[in-house]
């Protein structure tokens, strides 16, 4: 229980606001953007963003979402074992085999992404990639049954831990 709560509910959430402020860091361009809007939709005088501020906040969604995708908390899932014999993209994969997704090297596939190195949150502007669990292309909370419980917790906990910082 404590191992769940501490691991799976609160390194991953620490971690990935790390890698966000890293982030903000290593791009002055993404920090000016993202503090400008926050100035701008809040005021210079609110002491503190809470949750109802977040839906006005679109651009810092967008570095969240940026951080998800370069920096997930658990870059190959938690492992799978298929129930039955199957074919997978024309490879045989006998009943009972454990499956490790690799979600990293998904999220930086040349094929799929344009520069997958750079920390550019502008590229999901145009696009309707999310990372619930639909869009095989960015995965940080995983996808199907065993999908991540707290995903609305982890998302508020690093957008809100974001925002105060
Ligand atoms: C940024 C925050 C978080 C990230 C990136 C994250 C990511 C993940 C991922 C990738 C998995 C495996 C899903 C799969 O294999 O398909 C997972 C499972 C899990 N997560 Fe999270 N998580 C976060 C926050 C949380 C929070 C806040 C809680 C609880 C309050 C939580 C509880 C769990 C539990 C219990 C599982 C295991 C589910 C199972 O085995 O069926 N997570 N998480």
């Amino acid at each position: 229980m404590c191992q769940d709560i501490f691991l799976a509910g609160v390194n991953t959430s620490a971690v990935t606001l790390s890698w966000a402020m890293t982030e903000l860091i290593r791009n002055p361009r993404v920090m000016k953007k993202v503090q400008d809007e926050i100035r701008t939709s809040l005021g210079d005088k609110k002491e503190r963003v809470t949750e109802d501020d977040l839906t006005q906040l679109h651009y810092l969604k967008l570095v969240v979402k940026e951080t998800f995708r370069l920096h997930p908390a658990a870059p190959l899932l938690l492992p799978r074992e298929t129930m039955s014999d199957i074919k997978i993209q024309g490879y045989d994969i006998p009943a009972k085999t454990q499956m490790i997704i690799n979600i990293y090297s998904i999220a930086r596939d040349p094929k799929l992404w344009i520069d997958p190195d750079e920390f550019n949150p502008e590229r999901f502007l145009d696009s309707s990639i999310d990372y619930k669990g639909l869009n095989f292309e960015l995965l940080p909370f995983g996808s199907g049954r065993r999908i991540c419980p707290g995903m609305m917790m982890g998302i508020a906990n690093v957008e809100m831990g974001l925002d105060w910082a």
